[in-house]
Order: structure tokens, then sequence, then C-alpha cells
């Protein structure tokens, strides 16, 4: 017998993290975006990184399509975005600053880094599709990260 998953939800939460808004595109152009924190660093050469999405996610099917998408590291001054793109419906994008990346892709304004990423490959995982992207492109800016931790939005510092 597994662990219940608020449970697991809350455990998991004691582990501290960014926050990043991953954007991608659908088949029609239309884009998309989730707050997600299940990123990680996979390898150096070749340049891959791992995010899990969700398979209820609206955005979800997207990822697949596109075979396209961008990591957008928040800034600490970015929560109400993280809080935007953490609710599915409507359409997140507007009144939000983002230029498009040489992939098509949005990359929001004021973030703290972003990386443009290519899908190499997919894992099922569960409930989630983990998705093994090449970074094509990355850039930064200064500045200091948002943080995820305990369920709450804290600073560096806090
Ligand atoms: C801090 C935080 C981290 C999250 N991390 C992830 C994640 O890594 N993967 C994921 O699929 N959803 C994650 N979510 C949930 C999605 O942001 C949420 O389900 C969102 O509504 C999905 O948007 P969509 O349905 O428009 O695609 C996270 C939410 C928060 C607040």
């Amino acid at each position: 017998m597994g662990i219940d998953k608020n449970e697991l939800r809350r455990v998991m939460g004691h582990f501290a993290t960014g926050v990043t808004v991953v954007t991608t595109r659908a088949a029609n152009g239309k884009f998309h975006g989730l707050t997600a924190n299940a990123l990680t660093s996979v390898s150096l050469v070749p340049a891959l990184l791992l995010v899990c999405i969700d398979k209820q996610a609206e955005s979800y099917p997207c990822f697949a399509e596109s075979k396209l998408f961008t990591v957008n590291v928040l800034d600490d001054s970015q929560e109400e975005l993280s809080r935007r793109f953490a609710v599915s419906g409507g359409d997140k994008f507007e009144g939000v600053g983002y230029r498009l990346g040489a992939n098509g892709v949005p990359i929001l304004e004021g973030v703290l880094a972003h990386l443009e990423c290519r899908i190499v490959d997919a894992h099922d995982a569960g409930d989630h599709t983990i998705y093994i992207g090449e970074v094509e492109y990355a850039e930064t800016r200064e500045g200091k990260p948002l943080l995820f931790f305990r369920g709450g939005y804290r600073s560096m510092g806090d």
C-alpha cells in the first residue's frame, strides 16, 4: 500500500524548489503554459533537462503536438504570474508581457532565466509524462528566485 497523495505532496513540499512557468504551443498556434517545479537538469553533454507534466493539464497535448517547450525561471517578483499559470482555463497570456523565442514559444518578460527546449524523449510515469528536452538556447538575467517550500511561496532569506 502506497502513501496517500496529499501526504506525498505535503512531504515533498519540504524539498524546496524554484518555480518555473513552462510554455509551449498547440498545433493551432495557441500558446499554453503551466506553473511547474518538477524540473531537473539531466545531462550537460548533450544538454538535457526534464519536466514532468500532468496528463490532466490542459496544456498536456501541446507538448506532444509541438515537441517544443520553454522553461521560464521565475523571479521573486513574479508570484502572481506563478498563481496565474497554476490555474487551468482562459487565456493565461492576456496582459502578460512576453516575446517569442527562436522556437516560436513565449518567453515571459522579467524571468530570471529561460531555456528553449526541443523534446527528444518522453517517458510514461503514472499520472505524469516525463519530457526530456534538449536545450537549444538559454539565457539569464540578474535577480533573485521565487521559491516554493511547504506549499507556500518564499523569497531567499525568508
Ligand atoms: C508551485 C507549483 C508547482 C507545480 N508543478 C507542476 C509540475 O511540475 N508539473 C505539472 O504538471 N503541474 C504542476 N503544477 C500544477 C499546474 O501548474 C496546474 O495543474 C495548472 O493548472 C496546469 O495548467 P493547464 O491545465 O492550463 O495546463 C504546479 C503548481 C504549482 C503551484
